[in-house]
């Protein structure tokens, strides 16, 4: 059974969702937590960052597990999920750098990559807080629609939509990868707790999907129905689709 919490505005919506992910920690000084990016979690990690310097909390002993990355960008390319995260995250907290996990995208065998990165996260514990957003396709990581809703860390092809949405990362003439290396939708549903934010009215029928259509492997985000406990965190403009 979902919590659907919506707010009256973007940047309350940004808070709830940075506070839960402070909470974690404070709760938990060993936490495991997996970690999205997108345009959407930017504001959540600077929100995160300042509160945890207000709050002077520790992430010493926080690990952490993205859910996915692109293939064929190295670690040091400006647009990969590891330099991202790097810049939004883990060079602001006292996060060791070697508890913080994204596969590597320039993997000689991506494959290999995929499944040492789902060992790695068992060997941890499993994944204790899954921070999540959701495509306007309705997916979760990189799963796109179609994906197995029993799926495991694997490379996927980009559906057309994620490509045209996230070009806006990339510059004129760049070539944006067109794989990535993501968490299955097996994987997310086995953290112990999901946490999802979206926002903005082009994610309105998505979530409107997710939440209120059937579970189907046309709409990845429609697992979350089964998941035993999940927070959405919505704006208005996100919710409005739902009944
Ligand atoms: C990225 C990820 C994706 C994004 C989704 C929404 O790690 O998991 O599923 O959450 O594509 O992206 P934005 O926030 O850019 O709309």
């Amino acid at each position: 059974m979902a919590t659907i919490l919506i707010h009256p505005d973007t940047q309350s919506a940004i808070r709830a969702t940075a506070e839960r992910l402070l909470q974690a920690v404070q709760g938990d000084h060993d936490a495991v937590l997996g970690l999205a990016t997108g345009g959407t979690m930017e504001p959540v990690y600077h929100q995160l960052v300042r509160r945890a310097d207000e709050a002077r909390l520790s992430f010493a002993g926080v690990t952490t597990f993205n859910l996915d990355e692109y293939v064929g960008l190295a670690a040091d390319h400006p647009q990969s999920y590891r330099s991202t995260m790097n810049r939004l995250l883990f060079d602001h907290v006292d996060i060791p750098r070697n508890q913080t996990y994204l596969p590597r995208g320039d993997a000689q065998d991506p494959s290999a990559e995929a499944i040492a990165y789902e060992a790695a996260i068992e060997a941890a514990g499993g994944i204790d807080l899954q921070l999540l957003g959701i495509g306007r396709n309705g997916h979760l990581g990189f799963n796109e629609p179609s994906s197995s809703l029993a799926s495991r860390t694997r490379i996927k092809k980009l559906a057309r939509s994620t490509l045209e949405a996230n070009a806006r990362f990339f510059g004129a003439g760049e070539r944006m990868p067109t794989h990535a290396i993501t968490m299955g939708i097996g994987t997310i549903m086995k953290a112990r707790k999901l946490l999802m934010l979206a926002m903005g009215a082009s994610k309105a029928d998505a979530v409107a999907a997710a939440l209120e259509g059937p579970v189907t492997a046309a709409c990845p985000a429609s697992i979350l129905q089964f998941h035993p406990d999940v927070t959405v965190v919505l704006d208005q403009e996100a919710a409005s689709c739902l009944k």
